[in-house]
C-alpha cells in the first residue's frame, strides 16, 4: 500500500515547501474538501432520496432550467465557505450578483467562484457530474468583495479545482506554486487520500477527441475541418482518433487530464461566445490544464489572459494536449 496522504496533510506539505504560502488558503481548500464530501454523499443518494432529483422549476441566470441539485450543491458551497473569515465574497454560477459575505461574519482576503454542480443534465441519469472552483485574491480597497475582485484574468488565480462525482468522488486541484494532485474520496473513513500526485497530461497524448458533434452544421469551416482531420471522412482517413462526450465537462475534462486528447466547445452561429463560462468553468480548469503540461484557448487565445468582461461571461474553449490544441487553433486561422 502507498503511504496515506490525506488532503489536509498534503496541503501542510505544500505550505511547508512554500514558505510564502499563507495557511489562509489551506483552510479554504479544507472547507472546500467538506463540501465537495456533503455533495457527494447527496449525488451518491440521488436516486434514494425524496425530491432532491429533478427540476425546481425556475430557470437561473444563464436562461437554464435549474435542477434541485443544482440548488443544493449551492447551499452547500455558500454555507461551508460563508463563515471561514477567508473570503470577501462568492461568485456562482447559480447567483446572478456577487454573493456578500453576511455582516455577522468576519471577513478576508480571497473570492472563491464555482460551479456548485456542473453536468446537471445528467443527475437524473446517473452520470457523472461535478463541482469547479476558482480562487482569486482580493484587489480592489475595503474588506467588502467588489466586481473589481471578481473580474480577474485567470492567469491571477491563487487556485483552482474540481471536484467529479464519478464511480469515485476525486477531488483535483493546483496553486499558483503549481502542480496537480487528486485525492480520491474514501467515504468509509470520509477522507480524501492522495491518489494522483504531481498528474502530467501524457505525451504521446491518446488519439481522443471530445466534442458535441449535433452542432456540426453550425460551426465555422476551419472548426468543421479540424474535426473531420481528427476523425477523418467518407473519402479520407484523417488521423484516426476516436470520440467520446459525456456531456459533463469537468468529466470530459478530467478524462482529456488523465488520457490526453482535446476537448472543444467551439463558437456556432448560436452561440457567437460559445456555452462555457469563462469565471467559474474555463478558467479554473485552464490553470490546472496548463500546470499539467496541457494548453487551454479560446480559438484564438490562452484563456488564462482573457479578461472577464462580466461575471458569467462565456468563452469558447479548447482544452487539453498542447499540440491539438495548437492544431485547432491553426484549422480555425485558415478555415
Ligand atoms: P452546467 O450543468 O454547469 O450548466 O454545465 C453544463 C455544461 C458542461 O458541463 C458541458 O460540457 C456542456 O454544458 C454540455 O453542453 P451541450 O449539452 O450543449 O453539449
Ligand atoms: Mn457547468
Ligand atoms: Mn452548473
Amino acid at each position: 500500500m502507498t503511504k496515506l496522504v490525506t488532503i489536509d496533510r498534503h496541503i501542510i506539505d505544500q505550505e511547508r515547501l512554500h514558505p510564502g504560502a499563507s495557511g489562509r488558503f489551506s483552510s479554504l481548500l479544507y472547507d472546500v474538501a467538506l463540501a465537495a464530501k456533503i455533495i457527494s454523499r447527496e449525488v451518491n443518494m440521488a436516486g434514494l432520496i425524496e425530491d432532491i432529483m429533478g427540476k425546481t422549476g425556475d430557470t437561473n441566470v444563464q436562461g437554464e432550467e435549474v435542477q434541485r441539485l443544482d440548488d443544493y450543491a449551492q447551499e452547500v458551497m455558500i454555507k461551508a465557505m460563508d463563515h471561514s473569515g477567508h473570503l470577501c465574497c462568492m461568485v456562482s454560477e447559480e447567483c446572478e450578483d456577487i454573493i456578500p459575505i453576511p455582516e455577522k461574519f468576519k471577513k478576508g482576503k480571497y473570492v472563491l467562484l464555482f460551479d456548485p454542480l456542473d453536468g446537471s443534465s445528467n443527475i437524473d441519469v446517473n452520470v457523472s457530474i461535478g463541482t469547479i472552483f476558482s480562487v482569486h485574491r482580493k484587489v480592489s480597497p475595503g474588506e467588502d468583495g467588489t466586481l473589481d475582485d471578481c473580474l480577474q484574468a485567470g492567469r491571477k488565480q491563487l487556485a483552482a479545482g474540481y471536484v467529479v462525482y464519478g464511480s469515485s468522488t476525486m477531488l483535483v486541484y493546483t496553486t499558483e506554486y503549481g502542480g496537480v494532485h487528486g485525492f480520491t474520496l474514501d467515504p468509509s473513513i470520509g477522507e480524501f487520500l492522495l491518489s494522483h500526485p504531481d498528474i502530467r497530461i501524457p505525451d504521446p497524448p491518446s488519439k481522443t477527441y471530445s466534442v458535441n458533434e449535433a452542432y456540426f452544421s453550425r460551426w465555422s469551416r476551419g472548426q468543421q475541418q479540424f474535426v473531420e482531420q481528427l476523425r477523418g471522412t467518407a473519402n479520407e482517413p484523417g488521423l484516426g482518433f476516436r470520440s467520446r462526450y459525456i456531456g459533463s465537462l469537468v468529466s470530459d475534462f478530467h478524462r482529456t487530464l488523465l488520457t490526453g486528447g482535446i476537448f472543444m466547445y467551439p463558437r456556432d452561429r448560436t452561440s457567437p461566445e460559445g456555452k462555457l463560462r469563462l469565471l467559474y468553468e474555463a478558467a479554473p480548469l485552464a490553470m490546472i490544464c496548463e500546470a499539467a503540461g496541457g494548453r487551454a484557448s479560446d480559438g484564438d487565445r490562452d484563456i488564462l489572459d482573457l479578461v472577464p468582461e462580466g461575471l458569467h461571461a462565456r468563452t469558447p474553449l479548447y482544452l487539453g494536449s498542447s499540440d491539438l490544441v495548437s492544431m485547432a487553433e491553426a484549422a480555425l486561422k485558415a478555415g
